[in-house]
């Protein structure tokens, strides 16, 4: 099987390490990759190939595959999925793996979204949409001021502002509506009530018809330790996340898919790829606060260590509307990964420092470096992102991992670094 992977993050590393890994992948590119991707060898022999289009290029992907002929095409990041690269590569004959825009609309639209679990009885936080700031402000007063202020579309995991109390919810009003700090995503916004708890990902692998949850894990969005700083993509991960028993975690998957699912069948919703509900566990159950059509970043890194399945067959299988013969395998082992990321991260940061140490890491028992931002030049591997390495490690115990994932971390360096120390601390307590 040829397989084409669409973009260039940690996630993707880590989908393309997982795929290489497949007996009947004979043949795979990452458009456009990283420097992690490129090389990366394939369990059939041969190498990963980089193929320098950015994966939002759709007349050159599309040139691409009427040449090289993938079997199958798996898109990683949103914004391809948001534009319709589904609809595009299906109108040219070709099999893909990922939602079709309409689909992917759970993640571009909040206010879609919102609607659509209001409709459906998803579990979810009290809400408002808006396109009209004086009535969002009213919707604020009757919250008391404690809200989630969100942009209706993509905002790069960077659109919602949490507020405390009235002056600040109409100053987040105002900044996203008024000011336009998150461009034209903001022309609508939802407005959810601030919700207490512990913070968990769900992911569930969807044909159309059957949803296959994952085990949990657990992102740290801010950029500082214990929470504070920044809202980041994503920071470090760690799965299984043990707030949950696996028969909590069946009834949680059972409260969302379920109606998620009927919903989809009654909108006439076909979704094919990977539906990431972000979670709060509540004292009241659980409360969807969004939903995402795509695999965490760096939620995957952690999810493929510990996957047993193959990949390649799996997404077929659900591209292809066939996952109800299917049952998800998991090592018992817990994964750890921590982001290292670039000084100023999450805000601007110089790029092209040379990175020391990626194959003494990767050398460590358990230890894996996917590659985020990073590029090669001239030999050497240089940072080119914001969030330049995920590393990910498994253990016998959440201990385990966590100790062989920093003691990995320790042994990289370049120029400004830096990296949250409590990766995956609330579940070691
Ligand atoms: P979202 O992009 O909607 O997941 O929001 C980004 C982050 O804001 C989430 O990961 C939560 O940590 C936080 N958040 C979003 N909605 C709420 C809410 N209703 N109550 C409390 N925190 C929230
Ligand atoms: N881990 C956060 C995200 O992928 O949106």
């Amino acid at each position: 099987m040829k397989v084409l992977v669409l973009g260039s993050g940690g996630r993707e590393h880590a989908l393309v390490w997982k795929l290489a890994q497949s007996p009947q992948v004979t043949r795979l590119w990452c458009a456009p990759g990283n420097a992690g991707t490129q090389g990366e060898p394939l369990a059939t022999g041969g190498l990963v190939e980089n193929v320098a289009i950015a994966a939002d290029n759709f007349p050159a992907l599309l040139e691409f595959a009427r040449s090289e002929k993938p079997d199958l095409t798996v898109v990683g990041p949103d914004g391809p999925l948001a534009l319709g690269v589904v609809d595009t590569f299906q109108a040219a004959g070709f099999v893909i793996w990922g939602p079709n825009q309409r689909a992917a609309q759970f993640e571009a639209s909040k206010a879609f979204s919102q609607d659509f679990m209001e409709r459906h009885g998803i579990p979810t936080a009290r809400s408002g949409t808006f396109d009209d700031p004086a009535a969002a402000k009213r919707f604020c007063a009757e919250l008391g001021g404690r809200c989630a202020v969100k942009a209706d579309g993509l905002a790069l995991g960077k659109g919602v502002l949490l507020t405390e109390n009235l002056a600040a919810a109409e100053q987040a009003v105002d900044e996203i509506m008024v000011q336009k700090t998150f461009g034209t995503a903001g022309s609508r916004i939802v407005i959810q009530e601030l919700l207490t708890g512990m913070e968990i990902s769900l992911h569930a692998l969807c044909d159309g018809r059957t949803a296959l949850l994952f085990p949990t894990a657990q992102d740290h969005k801010r950029a500082l330790d214990g929470d504070e700083g920044l809202n980041t993509g994503g920071m470090g991960t760690y799965s299984p996340a043990p707030f949950l028993s696996d028969a909590e975690l069946a009834e949680v998957g059972r409260q969302i898919l379920e109606p998620w699912l009927a919903g989809c069948a009654a909108d006439g919703i076909d979704f094919r790829g990977l539906l990431y509900p972000g979670v709060m566990l509540t004292a009241n159950g659980p409360r969807v606060l969004e939903f995402n059509a795509r695999f965490g970043d760096p939620e995957t890194q952690v999810y493929l260590t510990r996957l047993e399945n193959d990949l390649a067959e799996l997404l077929l299988a659900s591209a292809q509307g066939r996952l109800s013969e299917t049952q998800l395998r998991w090592k018992p082992e817990a994964s750890v990964c921590v982001v290292l990321a670039s000084g100023g991260y999450p805000g601007s940061f110089p790029k092209g420092f040379p990175i020391h140490g990626i194959s003494q890491a990767d050398a460590l028992p358990g230890v894996k470096v996917f590659h985020a931002g990073t590029a090669a030049r001239d030999g050497k591997i240089v940072t080119s992102g914001g969030r330049v390495l995920g590393v990910t490690a498994l253990g016998s115990t959440l201990r385990e991992a966590h100790d062989r994932a920093y003691a990995a971390a320790r042994t990289i360096c370049f120029e400004g670094i830096h990296y949250r120390q409590d990766i995956a601390a609330k579940g070691l307590r």
